[in-house]
């Protein structure tokens, strides 16, 4: 699809790889780019259109569909890590936030956003999904159920949103250098290279993004039989 010329909405996109994907949408000539975050106030970069959204907020969200009738890609960036919650110790309230932030918030935004998006011609919707939607983690279970659940959201919307003719792009990745991985030294890849393979994909109607070599590994490796410590 065109991105030169559209409007576009980017849920989180005042910090991390969501501010990267705002920036990488007005560098590709973006009209007109909505960065849709809690606080209106802590969007810094000119030429974004401040929105308030809380993605849990079934209210913001409905308020978010009305006021911003003219997007015709949608990018469900905002997520969180739900930390607290590990396998065998702590309790669950960070698994359920995280849930509730990256699976239900991405459902409530795309389904707020689809008879938008079929007004304006089909458009995108871009789901910011990681490599743990397809390996579970003892250190961080509900974080990675909830990219499951994401993943399997995406699926679902891109067969569902397909007769109206929305592109529906799952992008993947590993660790990504934010705010969110900092308490790893793992090696980590730019919020920028993210963004950019992203608006390829966008820019050449590809439905995935796998954003580096373990993500792909991971992919590649999913026919294999299941093995106690995964390739990663
Ligand atoms: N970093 C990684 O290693 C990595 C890897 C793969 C996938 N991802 C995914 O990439 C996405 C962005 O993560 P990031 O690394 O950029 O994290 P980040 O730097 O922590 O930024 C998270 C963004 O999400 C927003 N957000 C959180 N809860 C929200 C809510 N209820 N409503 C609206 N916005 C909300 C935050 O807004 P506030 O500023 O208001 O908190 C912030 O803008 C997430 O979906 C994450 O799961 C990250």
């Amino acid at each position: 699809m065109e991105i030169k010329g559209s409007v576009a909405l980017v849920t989180g996109a005042n910090r991390g790889i969501g501010r990267e994907f705002a920036r990488a949408l007005l560098d590709r000539g973006a009209a007109k780019v909505y960065a849709a975050v809690r606080d209106p106030a802590s969007v810094a970069d000119p030429g974004l259109v401040p929105l308030r959204l809380d993605v849990t907020d079934h209210e913001q969200v409905a308020a978010a569909a009305a006021a911003a009738g003219d997007v015709s890609i949608v990018i469900n960036n905002a997520g969180i890590g739900g930390s607290g919650s590990t396998l065998l110790e702590g309790g669950f309230d960070g698994a359920r936030q995280a849930m509730e932030v990256n699976y239900f918030g991405t459902w409530a935004v795309s389904r707020a956003f689809a008879p938008v998006l079929a007004r304006n011609g089909g458009g995108a919707l871009v789901n910011m999904l990681s490599l743990v939607s397809w390996v579970g983690r003892p250190d961080f279970p509900g974080y990675a159920a909830s990219k499951a659940a994401q993943w399997s959201l995406t699926n679902a919307l891109r067969q569902g949103l397909h007769a109206q003719g929305t592109l529906v792009v799952g992008v993947h990745a590993g660790f990504v250098d934010t705010d969110l991985s900092s308490w790893t030294d793992a090696p980590k890849i730019s919020a920028a290279t993210v963004a950019e393979l992203t608006m390829d994909a966008l820019e050449n109607d590809r439905l995935e993004v796998l954003a580096d070599a373990e993500t792909r590994k991971v992919k590649a490796g999913l026919s294999l039989p299941p093995n106690v410590v995964p390739a990663i």
